[in-house]
């Protein structure tokens, strides 16, 4: 059941949308080499509470940090710790900010300094994906048509879409329906209603999309290796278009 979401309580997921926002381009600024990403999630979480939000993660299903720092051929769901990131590396931060009584999602995939032409293209496409998933996107549209999208400019690419996870539904709960996979056939799964928010987050592979879950039981990793990228918005679905809560 996808719910919808009234004019009021969208306008109270602004603000953590928003925070999420600042944040990412906050630790845009600051992320480099040398760091480790414990210390990203030290800044994350200082940021969100300097905002006066709560940082989602922060606890969800017993996730012990704030953010999901996602190294190279880590997906998704990477636990900060005391890696060090060097030149070369391309690692996706991912965070959610409570504010209002409603939570705002976003992720993006950084460079840190000088990246092969492999990651650096993933790095643009899989931010392309997330355009092309939204194009035309409105009240009406069938859902899988953002999978389509995604799918099509991923594999157009020579990339892959990482199928173990997918977008989703948000607003009160982090995670909400619908789910929102990353591939699929244009034309079928539910249409989605006017005021439906969700998340929209292509995970692209550089390689094949088969992933594993490390014995951490969060750490989600490419099984061939190869690299991935990971870019997300909170999305609203209106009449006639779309609004990015996050950009
Ligand atoms: N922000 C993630 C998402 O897009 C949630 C990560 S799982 C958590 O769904 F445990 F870290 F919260
Ligand atoms: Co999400």
């Amino acid at each position: 059941m996808i719910s919808v979401k009234t004019q009021g309580e969208i306008d109270l997921m602004r603000e953590p949308c928003a925070i999420v926002r600042d944040c990412l381009a906050f630790v845009g600024e600051r992320i480099g080499a040398g760091m480790t990403t414990k210390e990203v999630d030290t800044l994350v979480e200082k940021f969100i509470r300097a905002s006066g939000a709560t940082p989602s993660c922060l606890g969800y299903c017993g996730y012990p940090a704030s953010a999901c720092v996602s190294v190279n051929e880590v997906v998704v769901h990477g636990i900060p710790g005391d890696y060090v990131l060097r030149e070369g590396d391309i690692v996706s931060v991912d965070l959610c900010a409570y504010k209002n009584g409603f939570h705002g999602d976003g992720a993006r995939t950084f460079r840190i300094g000088r990246v092969s032409p492999e990651k650096d293209k993933l790095v643009r496409v899989t931010e392309e994906c997330f355009f092309k998933g939204i194009e035309g996107l409105s009240a009406g549209t069938p859902l899988f048509d953002i999978g389509y999208r995604v799918q099509k400019h991923a594999e157009a690419n020579g990339f892959s879409v990482v199928r173990a996870y997918t977008g989703h539904g948000i607003g009160r709960e982090m995670h909400e329906d619908p789910t929102v996979p990353n591939h699929g056939h244009r034309g079928t799964g539910p249409r989605l209603p006017a005021g439906a928010v969700i998340c929209i987050e292509p995970m692209i592979a550089a390689g094949n999309w088969r992933v594993a879950t490390l014995d951490d039981g969060w750490t989600a990793v490419t099984l061939d290796k190869k690299p991935a990228a990971h870019y997300e918005n909170t999305v609203v679905i209106g009449e006639d278009g779309v609004e990015i809560l996050t950009l």
